[in-house]
């Protein structure tokens, strides 16, 4: 009896750990919101070293983001909406990684520029995540 009740804790336990929450979707953001401040001022300082942590700060966070489990398991009516909002979310996070990796290629090869435009396009689609899902 009591090597069940142990076993099944096990079990919930490990399935806990698989789970993305929406809270820890908020503490991606936060991460995310650091990461681009760090981008952004490692641009107006001209230092290297701090785009390029920003920028693989972002691609680490970024990977993580996903529709929480309770999002998913939404049932109808808004299950297709909800199934659109998953493939959303996915795309525009692969662009984001995308993008952060360009951020990092082109600072390295002196060309600001074309390192902006990729930091850019990250501001636009965080911004239109947001404005979809968060109707901001
Ligand atoms: C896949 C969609 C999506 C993308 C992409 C996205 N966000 Fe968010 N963001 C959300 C949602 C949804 C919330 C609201 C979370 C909540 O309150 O549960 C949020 C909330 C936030 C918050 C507020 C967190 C808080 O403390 O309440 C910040 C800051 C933030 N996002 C920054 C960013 C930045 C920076 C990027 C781009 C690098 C980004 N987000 C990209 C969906 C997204």
């Amino acid at each position: 009896m009591l090597r069940t009740i142990f076993l099944s804790g096990l079990v919930s336990v490990a399935l806990m750990a698989g789970q993305y929450t929406k809270a820890d979707r908020v503490k991606d953001m936060q991460k995310m919101a650091a990461a681009m401040n760090e981008i952004e001022t490692g641009f107006f300082y001209n230092n290297k070293d701090q785009v390029i942590q920003g920028a693989l700060k972002l691609s680490d966070t970024i990977r993580n983001v996903r529709p929480p489990l309770e999002e998913k398991e939404e049932k109808n009516p808004m299950m297709r909406y909800m199934n659109e909002k998953v493939k959303f979310s996915n795309k525009i996070v692969k662009t984001i990684d995308k993008k952060a990796e360009t951020i990092i290629e082109r600072f390295q090869s002196g060309d600001t520029n074309q390192a902006l435009q990729a930091y850019k396009k990250i501001m636009s689609s965080c911004m239109e995540c947001h404005s979809k899902l968060r109707r901001w």
